[in-house]
């Protein structure tokens, strides 16, 4: 069934494991992703991006409610999430298109200007019932904007979420994004000690470039939302090459599309099931 994000993230918290959120590009994304979910039988956040909603011909709804209804015939929690927002104009579409969760991102501006702009952003989404993720130091590699080697300053996070009143964090803590090979080394230790600093779930961004036993361990270490996306992309492609290598004569895409969906599920089972197994 769909459930709100904060009831996933909450449970997980409390529960002291973590829950994977995945990035939806097109439905066949969020088909396998629920699939991927239910054979491992742990719940799941499916997350719309603002740069895919950009892809979408800058509509979120068709996408949100594609998911939205993917979400309610899934035999586990799933609940739908706007990842990456800098757009006001999409920030205040969130309510509307149903989703129960955003992360609005200015980490791009000055401290005192991201905490301006994210106050604002967390205040108008509690207003409307929204559980608001925001980020502060910059996870690397997105659009080149981000730095590699940024981290977030556990006294500096504290203050953030104070300041701002957000409900969960995003750090820079090792892991970068769109990363193809898995060799992030996240720092632990920063973990445990953001951890124990902020009061609020962490979560970390990036994580496709985390190899499974460093992602489990981020998460023994307090990371409660992994937002995973690339990894997905590289299964269902990877997939899709195959076929269309194999034979140059197919057209119906069904027989190319399913194959890669196959692999999203395949990928999502086994990192789902990875982040959200108790800790030991
Ligand atoms: O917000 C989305 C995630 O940070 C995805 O990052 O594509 O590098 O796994 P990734
Ligand atoms: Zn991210």
């Amino acid at each position: 069934p769909l459930v709100p994000t904060a009831q996933l993230v909450a449970a997980a918290k409390e529960a002291g494991h973590g829950v994977a959120a995945f990035n939806v590009i097109t439905l066949e994304h969020a088909e396998g992703i629920v699939a991927g979910a239910e054979q491992a039988g742990v719940g799941v956040i499916l997350q719309i991006s603002e740069n895919a909603v950009k892809f979408h011909g800058g509509l979120l709804r068709p996408i949100a409610a594609g998911s939205l209804e993917i979400a309610r015939a899934a035999t586990v929690d799933v609940s739908v999430h706007l990842d990456h927002v800098e757009d006001e104009g999409l920030l205040h579409q969130t309510a509307d298109a149903g989703l129960s969760s955003v992360m609005f991102d200015a980490s791009h501006l000055e401290y005192e200007d991201n905490v301006a702009a994210t106050r604002a952003a967390a205040d108008w989404g509690h207003a409307n019932g929204l559980f608001v993720e925001a980020e502060l130091g910059k996870v690397g590699g997105k659009d080149g904007a981000h730095a590699p080697g940024v981290r977030t300053d556990p006294g500096e996070a504290a203050a953030y979420v104070e300041a701002t009143g957000v409900d969960a964090l995003a750090v820079a803590v090792g892991s970068s994004h769109a990363m193809v090979e898995r060799t992030a080394a996240l720092d632990l230790d920063l973990i445990r000690e953001i951890a124990a600093a902020v009061p609020v779930p962490l979560v970390l961004h990036g994580s496709s470039g985390v190899a499974d036993d460093n992602l489990r361990a981020a998460v023994e270490a307090g990371i409660v939302k992994v937002n995973i996306g690339t990894i997905l992309n590289v299964a269902f492609t990877g997939a899709v090459r195959e076929v269309l290598d194999s034979d140059p004569k197919i057209v119906d895409p069904r027989k190319y599309v399913r194959p890669g969906r196959e692999q999203i599920a395949a990928v999502a089972a086994r990192l789902a099931g990875l982040v959200s197994g108790p800790r030991t």
